[in-house]
């Protein structure tokens, strides 16, 4: 993309962009899929306590101050075009400066070496990834510290923007560690294709391609989603941001002062998983213990999420956490809520998701039979206090801690680092793409977009170093780690079947 075309694409999505969300009502295609997307992904918003208290959400009156943040960029136009400086990131002579000695980065980054292992023996060959354009949404080339994107499909909403944002924040807190490199990335919630095999070597190899979730069987390289530098749609604020929030949020109900309950809100339309969960809420004639609520998006929308009463969703001993189309952003602001997340079995996992262990962060609860998987789960908790508030503890601890920021930029910067070493060709600047920065993509930026870009933006480099990456798991304790989780599973299956067996008799 020459610069003058990616200057007018960036004008004319922001323009679009800034648009939308001055409109008070959003009229969404209810007919496409992506539609769905909304709905399951609402009940993150819906966690979100920032929400409650700030007022900016969608609404006509959009007047954001990012003024106290501007002086950051230099947004000083020649020529009406947004130059990217050439010393991109400020004072990036650093190294004279006394590093501490690193600390061990946290267990889940060993999955870095797992998602790479299907190219450990072949290497990655440019024409690998090229096989990868057809299914990718856009491709990334960091040639010297600097990023070239080449945009193939638009992304839904700005989840493309967000995650290329999110990697030139990446070079500003890194600058020169980040090695140049060529891939593919897929935005979309699901993997396009189930085998994605890249013919013209010897033996089939799988195509290297990140995204921001996988399956268990398939090789894709999962990599951090938009969410963590926000998500303007939905007024989900960055990371960074909403970690310092959900840690106040805690504070407000103690564990034992809250509800007996499980709780759920979202959106279960088309998703059977969810519709199975909602036949479990309270009636007259049932009581599994549940309270889940059906989410009307557009209705939400319209009156301003008036009715979603962000304190109250942390008020309930026990959530609910099940994915949507494909993993849900959700599972994070599910888990710091401190209460025991009742985990329905997932399919997808994201870059953190694995690092997660049954009935230490979370009860396992089946994907069938789920009202009683789940009644089960709530009486036991209440029964076991304190054992289900540790567990609730330790899932919240697990995100606070271990999913911070600094963490989620180191997970990066590690995965690209291994990656690029298994590249057998020198990355090069593709024709008619132009290097992107932070000063272009932000300078023009509107409304909440450049509100969460101005939110998220790393302000300088990194002082301390990166957290060093742990070696691959050795067979066995990989093998034990999976017969672990497996067991404990199989475990709490069958306390509940003599639960349910007790019960009949
Ligand atoms: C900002 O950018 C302009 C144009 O590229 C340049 O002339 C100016 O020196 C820059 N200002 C600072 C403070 O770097
Ligand atoms: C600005 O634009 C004018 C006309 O398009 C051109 O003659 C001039 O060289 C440009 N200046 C810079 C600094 O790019
Ligand atoms: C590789 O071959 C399989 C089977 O012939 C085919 O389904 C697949 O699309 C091919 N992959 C590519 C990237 O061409
Ligand atoms: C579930 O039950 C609660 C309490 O009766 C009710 O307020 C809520 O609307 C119900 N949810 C659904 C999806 O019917
Ligand atoms: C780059 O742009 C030129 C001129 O517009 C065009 O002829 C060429 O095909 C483009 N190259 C690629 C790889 O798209
Ligand atoms: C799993 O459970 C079985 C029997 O309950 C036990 O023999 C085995 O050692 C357990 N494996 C692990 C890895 O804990």
């Amino acid at each position: 993309m020459s610069e003058s075309r990616m200057n007018q694409w960036l004008s004319r999505f922001y323009g679009h962009f800034t648009e939308t969300i001055r409109r008070p009502f959003l009229v969404w295609p209810a007919s496409t899929p992506l539609l769905f997307i909304f709905f399951a992904f609402l009940l993150g918003l819906f966690l979100v306590t920032r929400l409650l208290d700030s007022t900016i959400i969608l609404t006509t009156t959009t007047t954001i101050t990012v003024t106290n943040h501007i002086p950051e960029l230099n947004c000083t136009t020649l020529n009406t075009t947004i130059t990217c400086p050439t010393n991109n990131y400020p004072n990036s002579n650093r190294e004279d400066l006394p590093r501490p000695s690193p600390a061990a980065c946290p267990e889940y980054f060993r999955w870095i070496h797992e998602d790479l292992r299907p190219w450990a023996h072949t290497g990655i060959t440019r024409e690998m990834v090229d096989s990868g354009r057809a299914t990718s949404d856009f491709r990334l080339v960091i040639v010297d510290g600097k990023a070239y994107f080449e945009t193939y499909r638009k992304a839904f909403q700005t989840r493309d923007v967000f995650t290329h944002w999110g990697i030139l924040q990446l070079l500003r807190k890194y600058p020169g560690q980040v090695p140049d490199l060529d891939l593919m990335f897929e935005c979309d919630d699901r993997p396009a294709i189930a085998s994605n095999y890249y013919n013209g070597s010897h033996v089939p190899v799988s195509l290297p391609i990140f995204r921001y979730c996988s399956v268990d069987d398939l090789a894709y390289i999962v990599f951090p989603d938009w969410s963590f530098w926000g998500w303007p749609e939905i007024n989900i604020h960055p990371w960074n941001t909403l970690l310092e929030d959900l840690k106040e949020g805690n504070k407000r109900t103690r564990w034992m002062e809250r509800e007996p309950h499980a709780y759920w809100k979202g959106n279960p339309n088309f998703i059977q998983p969810r519709q199975d969960v909602m036949k479990c809420n309270v009636t007259e004639h049932q009581d599994w213990n549940l309270r889940v609520y059906a989410l009307d998006w557009q209705k939400e929308t319209q009156e301003g999420y008036q009715n979603s009463d962000m304190a109250s969703q942390c008020n309930h001993r026990f959530k609910i956490y099940i994915e949507g189309i494909g993993w849900s952003v959700s599972e994070k602001y599910i888990l710091a809520c401190d209460s025991l997340t009742l985990l329905v079995k997932p399919r997808y996992h994201d870059f953190f998701s694995r690092g997660l262990v049954p009935m230490h962060h979370y009860w396992p609860i089946k994907q069938d039979d789920k009202c009683k998987s789940l009644k089960f789960a709530v009486d036991w908790g209440n029964r076991n206090k304190q054992k289900a508030q540790a567990m609730g503890k330790a899932g919240s601890e697990f995100i606070l801690r271990d999913l911070k920021m600094d963490y989620v930029y180191d997970y990066m910067l590690h995965l690209l680092t291994e990656y690029a070493k298994l590249l057998t060709f020198k990355p090069t600047i593709p024709e008619n793409v132009t290097a992107m920065c932070s000063e272009k993509m932000g300078c023009p930026a509107d409304g909440l977009v450049k509100k969460f870009m101005m939110e998220s933006m790393v302000k300088g480099p990194a002082d301390t170093s990166p957290c060093t990456i742990p070696p691959p798991f050795a067979a066995s304790s990989l093998y034990g780690i999976l017969s672990r989780k497996e067991n404990s599973t199989k475990e709490v299956e069958l306390w509940e079947k003599k639960y349910w067996d007790s019960q009949n008799h």
